[in-house]
């Protein structure tokens, strides 16, 4: 499957993306260890989340999804069972890490396997807290890589300061002091999602912070069953929030999003750039906050992305870089070095495919440095197999000269499924109108609608 993409008509819309992908597997996890059913709703059904959905059913979960987005768990007050073959987390990063805490605390053992891509990541970064607890993992690829063979053991808390600032190490630990005896804390250099932390508390399993951001939870709670429902994913809204950003008198609109201010960041930047954005932020009952962005787009400026921003907009890096390119002046990506060992080396992969399309890129160890010139040329041009870049770079074909067309570009399907469609739809927003509600013309009937 590819993306052919040509310039994007004036973007007036109002729009709303499907469930956020971190806040998905979370949910599910700990719903699955409740003390009962839970109803989870505008849960993201795509393949990533999909995979650690599999992975808890193979572990005795009931798992009912009468709809694509709401799920039925039936919580087993923390009874899983042995899985019987090895657990397969496709290209998933975040089941693997996360379930990895999991199961290593468990009365049983595990495997968990994955496609070649996942299988080339880093999970040393989960091993080595995991070990400190007395997980006993063996990882089968070369340099701690995956397949990973979990012998279920006696876990003990720990006071772990994780080198890097990464919500799956943080989480993969936290699950893990769920089944560990005493008390078990994480530090991280820089604060990362916190979405974890969060579930946990509105599952009322108790944990504290102290006043370095360390999160503490307390082994042997049992999460109390409740209903919930994921906000959208701000990581696919940015998506075409720059689309509208980098479009002078664009305007859009994102409803029900997640405004979780570990996840916004990357409007601060996008005001930086010389974006209006507007932010409200209209419920906080279900402890993730949620609401509407409104955003309207202008010639944008560079800016300096790095330090302590990086970890709260990794995600965003692709789509910021394409930001950058049509931006004037220069802009620079610093300590973003994680990019490399994401579903394929981001900063290669962008650098790659800005210099095919026209922009001046330099590559730098831990970032980028994008001289914008305010346009690109269309071009073929690969995903490398990464969800992120195949948007990203469907998203820079809408300001190109002639046709771009984004190579193998099913990867889409791992956190944003509709993708393709919505991109239709900005393409074509006459139809839009006529077929479907997931992108709507905010005044259709205005008289001087383009
Ligand atoms: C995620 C954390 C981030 C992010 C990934 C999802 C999560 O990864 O890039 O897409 O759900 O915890 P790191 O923990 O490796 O930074």
């Amino acid at each position: 499957m590819e993306f052919r993409v040509k310039r994007a008509p004036r973007i007036d819309a109002e729009i709303t993306v499907p469930g956020d992908k971190s806040i998905s597997h979370r949910a599910v996890i700990i719903a699955a260890l409740s003390n009962g059913v839970c109803v989870l709703r505008g849960f993201l059904a795509s393949e990533d989340c999909m995979r650690t959905v599999g992975a808890l059913r193979a572990c005795g979960i009931k798992i009912e999804q009468p709809e694509p987005d709401m799920l039925i768990v039936h919580g087993k007050k923390r009874h899983l069972t042995p899985p019987p073959g090895p657990i397969d987390c496709g290209n998933s990063a975040t089941t693997m890490r996360l379930l990895t805490g999991l199961l290593a605390g468990q009365p049983f053992d595990s495997r968990l396997v994955g496609e070649a891509t996942l299988s080339k990541r880093p999970m040393e970064r989960v091993i080595t807290p995991l070990r400190l607890m007395g997980a006993k993992i063996v990882a089968e690829g070369p340099n701690d890589s995956p397949p990973l063979r979990i012998t279920g053991s006696n876990l003990h808390g720990i006071d772990y300061a994780s080198p890097i600032a990464s919500a799956q190490v943080k989480s993969a630990v936290l699950l893990a002091g769920l089944f560990a005896k005493g008390k078990t804390t994480v530090h991280e250099p820089s604060l990362s999602r916190n979405h974890t932390e969060l579930m946990l508390n509105y599952f009322l399993v108790r944990t504290a912070k102290d006043e370095n951001s360390g999160i503490t939870i307390f082994g042997d709670q049992v999460p109390e069953s409740r209903d919930f429902t994921i906000p959208g994913d701000i990581s696919s809204a940015a998506f075409w929030l720059i689309a509208a950003a980098a479009q002078p008198g664009g305007h859009l609109m994102v409803r029900d999003c997640g405004l979780n201010d570990t996840r916004t960041t990357l409007l601060g930047v996008l005001i930086r750039m010389g974006a209006q954005v507007r932010e409200a932020i209209e419920d906080v009952d279900q402890i993730e906050p949620r609401g509407t962005v409104e955003i309207t787009g202008a010639p944008l400026k560079g800016t300096v992305i790095q330090g302590k921003e990086i970890p709260q907009l990794i995600d965003e890096l692709p789509i910021l870089a394409i930001a950058g390119a049509l931006a004037s002046g220069t802009t620079t990506i610093r300590n973003a070095q994680e990019l490399r060992v994401k579903e394929t080396d981001r900063i290669a992969a962008i650098a790659h495919n800005l210099r095919a399309m026209g922009a001046q890129v330099i590559e730098l160890n831990d970032g980028l440095e994008i001289h914008g010139r305010g346009s690109l040329r269309g071009a073929r041009v690969a995903s490398f197999g990464d969800h992120r870049i195949a948007m990203a770079f469907a998203i820079a074909g809408l300001f190109a000269d002639g046709d771009t067309i984004v190579q193998d570009a099913q990867c889409v399907q791992e956190s944003y499924p509709e993708f393709g469609k919505a991109l239709d739809e900005i393409m074509n927003p006459k139809r839009v109108r006529m077929t479907t509600p997931v992108i709507s013309s905010l005044n259709p009937q205005k008289p001087d609608d383009e």
